[in-house]
This record gives structure tokens, sequence and C-alpha cells, in this order.
């Protein structure tokens, strides 16, 4: 941990609220442009180190804040609201905000905003390199070179399944899911896909997408995709009933939440040859990762790297930090989650 020249309000006393300016903290390290786009509006108190700020610390500087700038590994609760009695925003970055009590902050008059939209296409792409890498088996192959094993190639040599006229069941057609089934389809995918509610008529045309249950979705899909927030409603949705009703020739992909897969089931799945393969960006427990997936040559996995471009994080700063100052300015906010 640093001290607090680095820890602090870059250019002044690191421990004293300049009177009159907005107090704004941010929890965790974000680009600078984000921070620059923040000191507009107020006195910014960053932690810069890529270790969790330590409580004791965050509720210190929580204390005078007008707004907090959060990441998806702050737990925005009932204790942190409570440690921030003047907080008029939390901005988080990140387009999911399982991590914010959005219920507790709209109680309080604080408002909640996200980042949608600039990370749709980073997160697709990794969706499609996850996609290609565990279809293909990719992961075994650079296992195999790195390994020093002696090979060479051979008709037979770790075969995979190609993607071309298979079917892709998309769950959750939102902007990142829609991104996702359009790449799929310029890799000749078919696409079916559960909703709550169907998308338009013209986004169906254009992917050639169309609405089924989740049953079906799961019983005759080659490939399902996850790409629905996590809530109490998709905790756990993809359970062993819901991996047992998948083809055994077939593949999941998270790149949404951990927790809307059942981990256990998950290994036991992969284990026993219910489902083909898996590959995973996010964790129930992250960053915790169950010891039985540690083993198995069929699953592909990458630590939360959905939106790691230095472009997409750049932009997912200055999002939330336009979002503090325009609250700040008593202005609506670009990107609300729910009401205020
Ligand atoms: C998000 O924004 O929710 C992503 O998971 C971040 O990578």
């Amino acid at each position: 941990m640093n001290d607090a020249t680095t820890n602090g309000r870059i250019g002044s006393d690191p421990f004293r609220p300049i009177a009159g300016r907005a107090q704004i903290v941010v929890t965790g390290r974000i680009p600078d442009s984000g921070l620059e786009i923040l000191r507009a509006s107020g006195e910014v108190w960053a932690w810069t180190e890529d270790e969790p700020i330590p409580t004791d610390v965050r509720d210190a500087r929580l204390a005078d804040a007008d707004a907090a700038v959060t990441l998806l590994t702050d737990r925005v609760d009932h204790a942190f609201l409570a440690a921030a009695p003047k907080l008029r925003v939390v901005a988080n970055v990140a387009v999911g905000y399982d991590n914010v009590d959005v219920a507790a902050c709209n109680a309080r008059g604080v408002a909640v905003t996200n980042t949608p939209g600039v990370l749709t296409d980073a997160t697709a792409d990794l969706t499609l390199a996850l996609l290609l890498m565990v279809t293909r088996r990719l992961g075994e192959g650079e296992r195999l070179i790195r390994s020093g094993t002696h090979w060479k190639w051979g008709m037979a040599m770790m075969l995979g399944t190609g993607v071309q006229g298979r079917r892709l069941g998309v769950v959750g057609l939102g902007a990142i899911g829609e991104a996702v089934a359009t790449r799929a389809r310029a890799f000749g995918m078919d696409i079916v896909y559960h909703n709550r509610s169907a998308v338009d008529r013209e986004t169906e045309r254009r992917l050639g997408a169309t609405l089924v249950t989740l049953d079906e979705l799961l019983a005759t899909s080659d490939v399902v995709s996850l790409h629905c927030p996590s809530s109490e409603a998709t905790h756990h949705l993809i359970d062993d009933a819901a991996l047992a009703s998948m083809r055994s020739d077939s593949f999941l992909i998270n790149t949404a939440r951990g927790p809307i897969v059942d981990e256990a089931a998950l290994v036991e799945a992969l284990t026993s040859g219910t489902i083909a393969g898996a590959a995973l960006d996010v964790y129930e427990n992250e960053p915790d990762v169950h010891p039985g997936l540690l083993g198995l040559d069929n699953v592909v996995m990458v630590p939360h790297l959905g939106s790691a471009t230095v472009e997409t994080r750049s932009a997912m700063a200055d999002l939330a930090a336009r979002n503090v100052v325009a609250i700040l300015a008593g202005d609506e906010p670009l990107t609300p989650v729910g009401g205020r």
C-alpha cells in the first residue's frame, strides 16, 4: 500500500476537505482521463493501488464525499452508505451493478449510474474469442506446446467442432447479446435467444434470431452464451437440471456474471460429459475459481477480461466521471440505473 501522497487528493493536502468544493472519492484505480474529468467538478481523492481499498480508509474518505466512483469489486451496501452521509451519486465503472444495493441507494436519495454501451464491443469480442477457443480446443493446444511435449501434425490430432451452421443460443439479447449474435452470424451460426420479451422485429430479422423458451434454447443449442444480468431471478439459472437438458456435444459460455451458473454443477457436467465444454470469464465466487475446474481440459478460463482493453476501460471511466459531473451540476445523469 502506498502512503497518502499517492493515495490522495492530487495536488493538495490529502486529509483536509476544501470548503465549498464537491468531494469525490474514487475507490480504485481508473484511467487518468476519468480523473481529469472529475477534477473539473471537485476535489478528487483516488485510491491508486491494485489491491482493494481497506474499509477504514474508504470510510474515512466517504465521510465527506458528495460522489463515489466505484468498481465492480466494491460492495455498495448499507455499511458503505452509512459511512457516506452526504453522498449524492454512486457511479459504478461497469455495466453490471449487482455489487450495488440500488434500492438502498435510492432510499437515501443517492443516484446510481453504470457504464452501458461503451464496453459492448469489447465484451462481445471476448465472447467470440472464448467461443472459438473452446470449440477449437485452443487452450489445450496452447498447453500442449507450452508443456514441451513432443507432437506432430496428424489428421486426427486435437479435432474440434466447427461453428458454421451451428446454433447459438443467446440468453439475454440486450446490447452485448446482440453484438455477440451479430458476430456469430458472421461466422455462419444460426441464432435463437431467450428474453423476458421479444426484441423488435427489425433486430430479429437482421440477426435471423428467433425467440424461444429457455428450455428450448438449452435443449437445441450447440453453444449457449449467457448475457443476462445477475439478480435473484438469474441466480443459478444454469444449475444441474439446466445443464442436464443441454446436448452432450454443446458448449456453455459465460461472460456475464459468475453466480448465474452453479459452478459445482458445471464441474460435474464437464467431468461426466453432460456437456462438451465451457468457456468462462466470470466466476461464482470471484476471484476464487472452483478447484474442480482447474484440472479440466474442456474448460477455457480467463480472469474477467470482458471489458479489458485500453480504449474500453478509458471510455468506462470517462462515462462514470461524466455521470458524476452531471449529477453534481444538478443535471440528469447520462446513464442512470433505476430511480433516484
Ligand atoms: C461490467 O462492466 O459489468 C464488466 O463485467 C466489466 O468487465
